[in-house]
């Protein structure tokens, strides 16, 4: 399987409910490589162009509101097959649809608030992990 990377975002319901450690604890002993972790609060500007692909979606406002409400935390993660696996771990978007052990069903509170993202693909993991951090930082 090839290296793969995947970007992870604590969403701002994490941070707020105090859970950061333990959700960074289950990515690093699930076999992620953290390569680059900073806090930072999104504006409507930027937290609007990271989710722009949801942009038409009537739950868009609703999701830029949530994500700029708070400080979040983006995570630039490394392992074989990075984006299926991290996918896997985090859980169905909705946590009540969340597989039991999953970050999600753990933490998460509803559709709209779930704690955490994760690249869809491959190429867009790339794409939102240069969004966020210089290849310079990652090295
Ligand atoms: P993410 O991009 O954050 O990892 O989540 P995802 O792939 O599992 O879900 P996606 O369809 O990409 O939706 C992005 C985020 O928008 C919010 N959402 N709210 N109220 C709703 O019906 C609804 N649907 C999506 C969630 O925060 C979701 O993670
Ligand atoms: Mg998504």
């Amino acid at each position: 399987m090839a290296m793969e990377r995947t970007l992870a975002i604590l969403k701002p319901d994490c941070v707020k409910k105090n859970v950061c450690g333990e959700v960074i604890a289950r990515i690093e002993k699930a076999g992620f490589k953290i390569l680059g972790m900073k806090m930072i609060r999104l504006t409507k500007e930027t937290g609007g162009g990271f989710y722009a692909v949801h942009r038409e979606r009537p739950f868009f406002a609703e999701l830029v509101n949530f994500m700029t409400s708070g400080k979040c935390v983006p995570i630039a993660l490394e392992k074989e097959n990075a984006v299926a696996d991290f996918r896997a771990l985090i859980g169905a978007t909705d946590p009540k649809d969340a597989a039991v052990g999953t970050i999600r069903k753990d933490f998460a509170s509803s559709k709209g608030e779930n704690i955490i993202h994760g690249s869809d693909s491959a190429e867009n993991g790339r794409i939102e992990i240069a969004f966020f951090f210089p290849e310079h930082d990652l090295l």
